[in-house]
């Protein structure tokens, strides 16, 4: 990135070992500040020449791409006075004619901005914000646009956020880090054809003590970080995958190619539900807190479809709408009384055990029930709900799950999938978040509860104690 006469941005001994991979796939990723963002601008310069060449910086929301963006502007026009920046499209476009996007994806609709677009160089900067499939959807838009560009993914991430445990499966777990993780993956062509091919993937650790221009400029960084609670610290300062309450459901996919055929996908497109199917309907109580309702079908061979929901939110997440119990009832009757896939269905109620307390004079199951509307009280063993969602969620070798979701039920699709795990119990999902909806599924499975099936074993845990440099953080540490 020389122009004439000046240096405009130099790797720094980390970055350049990060800009050295071949992969197909790269993360860098751990501790906060060690230079990632800026790694993810520069790299994407390395093609501007290649007039055909198209480039792509991804960050989850708008707001947040506009500090990359605004970087881009110091580092893009030092060293190609003559870039031009498109405000409205977010755009650089280069003396070549190469251009350089950023982007976003902050709702599953905004995908279609990149439906039937190619990218030579696809690069998410922090990439634990984002979903598996969004991941997945943008690696089939990472295609030459033309002869003589390489094509290749790269990512920037720190511990933690709703993609950490995918991330962690993909990049983390395999293999030690700067190690190649290959993949066999099969390519069905439109005439059938069907062709395996070896991919390639590495995650090269990044660490803030790595940052020598951060560490000059800004002193008192590190010690900040050190300030923060353990779970924090250990994930921001140090790096650690292990210490960060990380997605509860990473097996959840949302694939929208695959809404009729069923394969792969939990959320599927609504049918009609056949007459002989059980119907169930779970329930979890909130009045300041959103409360939820969801009916779920059930075919012949015990597989469960939540085909309905009705969720008490203002549209503020995780705030209730304050109706009383007797109106959630009465408007749970009319939905049963009206819905073509619940009218005239026997219909059983299972229902958080708490609403069936007394101590405070009527329960609230009592006033619902004056409204015709009966409930029996749910299996609330925590954990042993959990795992019957997670049984229910896997998908056996054909990918079809043990249950579905309608893609009508979209605050099941935005709430369960974003779940975190809680840094005390650790084992157990955060209730503090937006869990409603995951209550009363989880009642519903436990009524049914199926076995697990049988996997292929998971590749071995990466285990960071083997790995010494990676770990010895207070020799680094000591080092500055
Ligand atoms: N090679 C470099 N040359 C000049 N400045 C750099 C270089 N690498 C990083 N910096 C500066 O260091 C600071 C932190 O870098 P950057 O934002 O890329 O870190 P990060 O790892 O993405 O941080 P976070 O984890 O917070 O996202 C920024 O001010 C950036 O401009
Ligand atoms: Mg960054």
């Amino acid at each position: 990135m020389n122009n004439i006469r000046t240096v405009v941005w130099r790797p720094q001994p980390r970055q350049k070992l990060f800009m050295s991979r071949g992969e197909d796939e790269a993360l860098y990723g751990g501790a906060a500040g060690g230079g990632k963002s800026d790694c993810a601008i520069a790299e994407a310069l390395r093609q501007v020449h290649i007039p055909h060449y198209r480039g792509l910086i991804l960050r989850k929301t708008y707001p947040q791409l506009s500090e990359i963006i605004d970087r881009s502007r110091e580092i893009y026009k030092s060293a190609y006075p003559k870039a031009k920046y498109n405000e409205q499209k977010h755009c650089w476009t280069f003396p070549s004619g190469a251009k350089i996007y950023f982007g976003s994806l902050h709702h599953t609709k905004d995908r279609l901005n990149y439906q039937g677009k190619q990218y030579d160089f696809i690069d998410f900067d922090e990439l634990t914000q984002f979903t598996w499939d969004e991941y997945n959807y943008l690696l089939s838009r990472n295609r030459p646009g033309g002869p003589g560009t390489r094509c290749y993914m790269r990512a920037q991430a720190n511990p933690g956020g709703i993609g950490h445990g995918w991330v962690k499966e993909r990049f983390i777990n395999p293999a030690k880090p700067m190690t190649t993780i290959w993949e066999n993956t099969k390519i069905t062509y439109p005439d059938g054809r069907t062709v395996t091919k070896k991919r390639s993937r590495v995650f090269v650790p990044s660490r803030v003590f790595d940052n020598k221009i951060l560490m000059e400029n800004d002193p008192d960084y590190v010690a900040r970080l050190a300030a923060m609670p353990e779970a924090e610290r250990k994930a921001l300062l140090y790096g650690d995958w292990d210490s960060f309450s990380g997605q509860v459901f990473t097996e959840w996919r949302d694939n929208p190619d695959e809404y009729d055929m069923r394969r792969n996908t939990h959320v599927i497109n609504p049918f009609r539900v056949p007459d002989s199917w059980k119907i169930y309907r779970g329930f979890d109580f909130g009045y300041a807190k959103p409360f939820s309702v969801g009916w779920y079908a059930i075919d012949h061979d015990g597989r469960m479809y939540r085909i309905r929901e009705l969720y008490g939110c203002t549209g503020t997440p995780n705030e209730g709408v304050r109706w009383e119990p007797s109106e959630i009832a009465r408007k749970i009757y009319e939905i049963e009384k009206t819905d073509p896939n619940l009218k005239g269905k026997k219909i059983r109620g299972i229902a958080d055990p708490s609403i069936f307390d007394k101590s405070r004079g009527e329960s609230i199951a009592e006033m619902m029930e004056r409204e015709r509307v009966y409930f029996e009280k749910g299996d609330n063993t925590r954990l042993a709900g959990k795992m019957q969602m997670h049984n229910r969620f896997a998908f056996d070798e054909n990918g079809i799950p043990m249950l579905y979701v309608f893609n009508t039920c979209r605050h099941f699709i935005r709430t369960v999938p974003a779940l975190v795990y809680d840094t005390v119990h650790v084992e157990d999902v955060d209730s503090t978040t937006e869990d409603h909806i995951y209550d009363e599924c989880r009642y519903v499975c436990m009524e049914h509860p199926i076995n697990p099936i049988k996997r292929k074993p998971e590749p071995k845990e990466y285990n960071p104690l083997e790995y010494e440099p990676y770990i010895s953080t207070l020799k680094w540490a000591d080092k500055y």
